[in-house]
């Protein structure tokens, strides 16, 4: 089961993650991470700026979940910027070793097929940073995505682009279609680990750990996955069935097992 880990807020869960990272690449400096956009993931990357200041990240590769389909590489909300912006400039990592599903449209058509051997080329994701929708997508597998889905062109719910307007003029100018890793994608990296802070993300996250494994609910894949870290904050916890006992299993988990 996914090992549910409640924090105090947002900067809480950023800093726990990132000493798992930095320890992860400390160790091991050829490590392969999974990145996602949007806002949850911030905390991770703001926390990583100290934790990997003065670690060689010359070797790290990662890959990124998703991108708009059609929209200009260098538009500021591409994800290629945002990554560049947040992740690759501030942390110092190699920008030929950071990789997105190509979302242009001149061979759109075999640029998830490419994507899914360049990740399988870099021996696979060591680590893969999830955040959640609130319609339950992770990547942007929107609702009923096949748990067997490889990284492929999705379109994008009406909930979806109305969630990422705030960073366009408004919902009609967020893409329709998005190229996203698949579920089946996103099981074969070693470790999930699934954040996700808030009120708007309560029902989500509920959903994904205790609810039944279904495809109208793509978070819910992550039940099938060995080695899932889901890290949320008391709101976002709110409804979960089992909160107390996530808490005690925390609280008492032997040091030696980590994250
Ligand atoms: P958010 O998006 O982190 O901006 O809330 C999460 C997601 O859509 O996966």
């Amino acid at each position: 089961m996914a090992e549910v880990i409640i924090v105090r807020d947002a900067a809480a869960g950023g800093a726990l993650v990132a000493d798992h990272i930095a320890a992860l690449v400390r160790r091991r400096p050829e490590t392969v991470l999974g990145l996602a956009t949007g806002s949850t993931p911030l905390p991770v990357y703001a926390a990583l700026r100290t934790r990997l200041a003065g670690v060689d990240v010359s070797h790290v590769r990662a890959f990124a979940l998703d991108e708009y389909v059609g929209l200009d590489p260098a538009h500021p909300e591409s994800y290629a910027r945002v990554i560049e912006r947040e992740v690759v400039r501030p942390l110092g990592l190699d920008p030929a070793r950071v990789r997105l599903p190509r979302g242009t449209l001149p061979g759109i058509e075999h640029a998830g097929e490419d994507y899914e051997h360049e990740i399988a080329d870099a021996g696979g994701i060591d680590l893969q940073i999830l955040g959640i929708g609130s319609d339950g997508h992770i990547g942007f597998n929107e609702p009923g995505s096949s748990f067997a889905s490889r990284t492929r062109v999705k379109t994008l719910t009406r909930q979806t682009r109305e969630d990422n307007a705030r960073f366009f003029a408004g919902p009609d100018e967020v893409p329709r279609h998005c190229i996203t890793q698949g579920l089946g994608t996103i099981l074969d990296a070693r470790h999930l680990v699934l954040l996700a802070f808030g009120e708007g993300k309560a029902a989500a996250v509920a959903g994904a750990v205790e609810g039944p494994l279904t495809a109208s609910l793509p978070a819910s894949a992550i039940q099938l996955h060995e080695r899932v870290s889901v890290v949320v904050d008391e709101a976002a916890a709110s409804t979960l069935g089992f909160a107390d006992y996530y808490r005690e299993a925390w609280a008492h988990k032997p040091a030696w097992q980590g994250l």
